[in-house]
């Protein structure tokens, strides 16, 4: 176990290469099983929920060859189990996926209910609707789900709700499928589009990723490919608010701008001077931070992967910011955080008002989960003095050396051990 021991008040300054986005390789890796050949995938970010779906794959026959840091050869041709373990199906949300993949390709699959961060209610009803609509079955017995089908004819399937999971696991489950699919009320994110332009690069007939309408054209079989993850759209939006918060001037590099859109609208907003270039972006602020009301939305509306951060930004704001969390039931856990450090946030359900305050104060913090850890980074970074942050496992679930990356641009952050006692006693 590790903690990350922060020195807030520097302002960062420098650059940052932004790595391939979590939420598409999370999707992407278990693709590689409806190819039954060899692919070869870049920009893979080095953190732990994509070595985890590397796991999975390892312990289902796949063959796996590392070439580089961030590329990996994946050959699933001898793959044969259709049932993910327990404990790695538990380890992140995205072991979902391999049900829609092992689905398409065998026709029957396994995994243990995901796990992932605690944000409330985290239903896959929508997923197993369309696994339905493509005549599976699914069985929810002692923590496991089971799919199978004899055989998976294309559907037309109208989303309940818009689910960026459901989408890309009907996605996966309907390429090999017999006949046409039309996925209707879908989720727009890059990822999706990501996903489908990984598909039609194994030889699937996907159009419409992007849009609220997918159609896909079943084909009888795909094939190995070569394929680059786009770059992380938070990963680069949490740098941008560790910019913003101390004062910076960070260029980020190796992302795509357009991705970046509801977040850069939203620190302009704040007070933040933003340029935009091919592949990166700079941002800078020298000036005050302004108050925003901010709701998040799927895309393109405001992500609700960045709530947390913006909030920590708009602690600092000059005047009051309303935050309305539309995706998740329960993401402001956070907040009992921050009043530790100062900050004057009160939470009503799904709405969080924020009243700026002159200052954050240091103090011991808890990664509560992923971006609530980013977070906390973020508010430590900013506070005048040495802060502490547990459980940063979950951070790491999600940034690659963010340690590293930060200490590039002048943070003052490490990570220290925690003796294995000292875990033992707080248990
Ligand atoms: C993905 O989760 C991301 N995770 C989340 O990022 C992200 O917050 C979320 O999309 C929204 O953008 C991964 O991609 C691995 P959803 P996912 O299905 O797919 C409801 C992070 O920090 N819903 O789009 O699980 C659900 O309750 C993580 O990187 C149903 O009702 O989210 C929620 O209110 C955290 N039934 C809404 O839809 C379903 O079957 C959106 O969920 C599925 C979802």
């Amino acid at each position: 176990m590790e903690k990350f021991v922060i020195k807030g008040g520097n302002a960062l300054k420098g650059d940052v290469i932004i790595g391939g986005a979590k939420n598409a390789a999370v999707a992407i890796l278990p693709a590689t099983i409806l190819a039954a050949d060899k692919c070869i995938i870049e920009n893979l970010p080095c953190i732990s929920d994509v070595m985890a779906s590397l796991q999975i794959l390892s312990e289902l026959g796949a063959r796996i060859r590392m070439i580089s840091k961030s590329t990996y050869e994946i050959d699933t041709t001898h793959l044969e189990c259709t049932e993910v373990s327990n404990e790695l199906s538990r380890q992140m949300r995205a072991s979902y996926y391999f049900l829609g993949a092992l689905l398409g390709r065998f026709g029957c699959g396994q995994v243990a209910m995901p796990g992932g961060c605690n944000l409330g209610p985290r239903p896959i009803d929508q997923h197993l609707k369309a696994f339905t609509a493509l005549g599976a079955e699914d069985s929810v017995e002692y923590g496991m789900i089971r799919v199978k089908a004899d055989h998976l004819t294309g559907a037309h399937i109208f989303f309940d709700t818009v689910s960026v999971g459901a989408t890309m696991n009907a996605m996966l489950a309907a390429v090999m499928a017999d006949g046409q699919t039309i996925l209707e009320n879908v989720a727009r994110e890059p990822h999706v589009v990501d996903l489908a332009n990984c598909l039609n690069m194994m030889g699937a007939d996907v159009h419409g990723a992007g849009t609220d309408v997918i159609k896909i054209r079943g084909v009888k079989q795909l094939h190995g490919c070569s394929y680059t993850i786009i770059p992380d759209q938070i990963e680069a939006g949490s740098y941008m608010v560790a910019a913003a918060i101390t004062k910076g001037d960070v260029v980020l590099h190796n992302i795509i701008p357009k991705h970046l859109e509801p977040i850069t609208a939203k620190l302009r907003a704040a007070g933040c001077e933003i340029t935009e270039y091919d592949d990166a972006l700079r941002i800078t602020r020298t000036g005050p931070l302004h108050p925003l009301k901010i709701k998040t939305m799927p895309h393109p509306g405001f992500p609700t992967d960045m709530q947390p951060l913006m909030t920590v930004l708009l602690t600092l704001a000059e005047g009051t910011s309303i935050i309305t969390e539309g995706i998740w039931e329960n993401r402001f856990r956070y907040v009992d955080e921050l009043v530790h450090m100062g900050a004057n946030v009160q939470v009503d359900g799904q709405v969080a008002v924020v009243e700026g305050v002159k200052k954050l104060y240091p103090a011991p913090l808890r990664a509560l989960d992923l971006r609530a850890g980013a977070a906390m980074v973020m508010a430590a970074l900013a506070a005048d003095g040495v802060s502490e942050i547990d459980e940063t496992q979950h951070i790491e679930r999600g940034y690659e050396n963010i340690v590293e990356k930060l200490q590039a641009i002048g943070a003052d952050i490490r990570r220290v051990e925690i003796p294995v006692n000292t875990i033992t006693r707080a248990i």
